[in-house]
């Protein structure tokens, strides 16, 4: 194999657009996300799908030095993964795949590689050689001096496998992207948690806060509401973080919660309840029309009853994209007073999770 290409460039990258990684099923939402973050960036390009293929893949009219901010993961709802593009791989020759993708890499060094797949049957055929292509491609860059991996400014070199003779090759700095393939965060359910639910939690607030966050807002003694809280998963991981939380469902709370002792069950309609004395959280994982939850968020926020929110928004069956721009605009009116972050999570299904955090005075 010639690592070193007679082609190879020797100027700063160039990316000809960026891909997003999705749950199998809403391309079309990526897709309408990415005309629109596009179209306030001034980035002229199309998009590119096919449905239930978990990914889509955005062209831009011409080569650009750099992809602005407003594109990075933190900004997309329907995406798992952006990665900024530097090209695409076809007709690869099996014995030897990483010779074009250097080509494109050029001499950027990076400081990790991240090979991925669609979250689709046809991606985890995949899951093998994307195994063995970052292994491979990691020793070689290491032997032309482009590994750095303890220097956390560099890129990662992105690989998107979509078979085993195509792929995407993009570069990625730490704040653009995820840094777990495909923007899948696996996380373990502990033994005694009383539902899958408590995943969903944990997932966002290890996505949707910082560090820093976590640790002022996830602390001891803190209060929390719970809405739609049976049979009791987000009620339990909140009481496993310390805080206190009253659970309002009608359905019953499982045993394992209520021993905690940190726990008051009352059952009550979660649209007509509100608390005597404000709390700091106010989480909803009510199964109800998101239009209404929404509404009911920027209500409680307002009234000052809680001082941050962590809620799911349940997708509708057709006009998914269209009920969350009316949802986020209903919550765009707290922008004065809250910062927002909405995110489909990897354990999410049909529903987005969004978070609204008090800004720091
Ligand atoms: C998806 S489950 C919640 C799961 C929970 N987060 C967990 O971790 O175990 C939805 C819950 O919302 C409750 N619910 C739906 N509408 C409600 C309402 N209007 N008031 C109170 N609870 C409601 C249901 O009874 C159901 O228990």
């Amino acid at each position: 194999m010639s690592l070193k290409s007679e082609v190879m460039n020797t100027t700063s990258p160039q990316y000809t657009g960026f891909y997003l990684l999705s749950r199998a099923g809403f391309e079309s939402e990526v897709a309408n996300e990415a005309k629109d973050l596009c179209a306030q960036a001034q980035i002229g390009g199309y998009v590119q799908t096919t449905p239930n293929s978990g990914y889509a893949v955005f062209r831009t009219f011409e080569s650009l030095a750099r992809l602005p901010n407003e594109l990075s993961l933190s900004n997309w709802i329907f995406a798992r993964q952006y990665v900024p593009m530097l090209g695409e791989c076809t007709n690869l020759p099996t014995d030897d795949r990483l010779a074009s993708i250097f080509e494109l890499l050029g001499t950027q060094t990076v400081s990790d590689i991240i090979a991925e797949t669609p979250d689709t049957n046809d991606g985890k055929e995949f899951s093998g050689l994307a195994r063995s292509l970052t292994n491979a491609a990691r020793q070689a860059l290491k032997k032309l001096g482009q590994y750095k991996e303890s220097d956390k400014r560099l890129p990662r070199l992105h690989l998107l496998i979509l078979s085993g003779t195509h792929i995407l090759v993009g570069l990625a700095y730490r704040t653009q992207s995820s840094p777990h393939a495909g923007g899948i965060m696996h996380l373990k359910l502990p033994k005694d948690a009383p539902s899958r639910a408590i995943l969903k939690l944990e997932e966002a607030a290890i996505s949707l806060l910082t560090v820093a966050e976590r640790e002022h807002w996830l602390r001891s003694g803190m209060s929390a509401v719970d809405l739609g809280a049976a049979p009791g998963g987000w009620t339990w991981w909140l009481a496993q973080q310390g805080l206190l939380i009253t659970a309002i469902d009608n359905a019953n709370m499982s045993e394992s919660v209520m021993k905690t002792g940190q726990v008051e069950h009352i059952r009550a309609d979660g649209f007509s309840w509100h608390p005597r004395h404000p709390v700091h959280w106010l989480c909803c994982d009510m199964v109800e029309q998101p239009d209404r939850v929404a509404t009911l968020v920027a209500k409680w926020l307002k009234e000052g009853w809680a001082e941050a929110a962590l809620f799911n928004l349940k997708l509708p069956m057709k006009k998914r994209y269209g009920m969350i721009q009316e949802c986020m605009a209903t919550l765009n009116n707290l922008r004065d007073t809250h910062v927002l972050r909405a995110h489909q999570l990897y354990h999410d299904r049909e529903e987005i999770t969004v978070l609204a955090l008090p800004i720091a005075k």
